[in-house]
């Protein structure tokens, strides 16, 4: 079977998913945007109302700074590929439970093996305490790289946060930074030019 056909197979099975209540209140099952096939990650929480209207994760106000950032560092979309630890819109933006989060994860992981991604990009403490199972708080770790299983993982700020806290702002374009530079020493980027004419 070709990638794109288990693909479309993986995605079926989200799109019928009825694993937890979550399913009840949902508009859309929200799995991904960007390549199917794609050397980073970008986990965020879970679906807001816009994503859950439209079926694609940060399409939203952190969706437009994840979009800066990413177009920024000349990340392109068969670069990236972006979900989140839940598929469904918790209701009232609540945070994502254990059991919603555990539920979620078996379609995570295989979306994991299909995409199989070197470098993971976590962002929010939810994205870094649902996918690494560690309680430490965001602040303490993030921009700091985690190496497993010869992949990278780096947490960072939530895009959210950081719209709530400007003063934050120059971590997270920090951390974009690190990846950017991480994909380019695992060679799936070349060197990042800057365009004398954009100077
Ligand atoms: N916040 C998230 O964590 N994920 C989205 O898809 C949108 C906002």
């Amino acid at each position: 079977m070709t990638i794109q056909a288990r693909w479309n197979q993986f995605v079926d099975k989200c799109l019928s998913c009825r694993a937890c209540e979550l399913a009840e209140s949902r508009q859309n099952v929200v799995v991904w945007r960007g390549g199917i096939k794609a050397p980073l990650m970008i986990l965020g929480e879970g679906p807001g109302a816009d994503e859950d209207r439209l079926g694609k994760p940060f399409v939203g106000r952190s969706g437009q700074l994840l979009d800066l950032l990413l177009s920024s560092f000349d990340l392109k979309e068969k670069d990236y590929h972006i979900c989140n630890i839940v598929k469904c819109r918790p209701p009232g933006n609540r945070v994502p439970t254990r059991e919603e989060a555990a539920e979620c994860r078996k379609l995570l992981s295989e979306q994991l093996r299909l995409v199989r991604p070197t470098v993971y990009l976590l962002m929010g403490g939810t994205a870094y305490k649902y996918f690494t199972g560690s309680d430490e708080g965001i602040t303490r770790v993030r921009g700091l790289w985690i190496e497993t299983n010869n992949c990278f993982v780096m947490p960072t700020f939530h895009p959210a946060y950081v719209l709530r806290d400007p003063r934050k702002k120059s971590l997270l374009w920090q951390d974009f930074a690190s990846v950017r530079k991480k994909l380019e020493e695992l060679s799936f980027l070349p060197p990042l030019r800057i365009d004398a004419g954009e100077i």
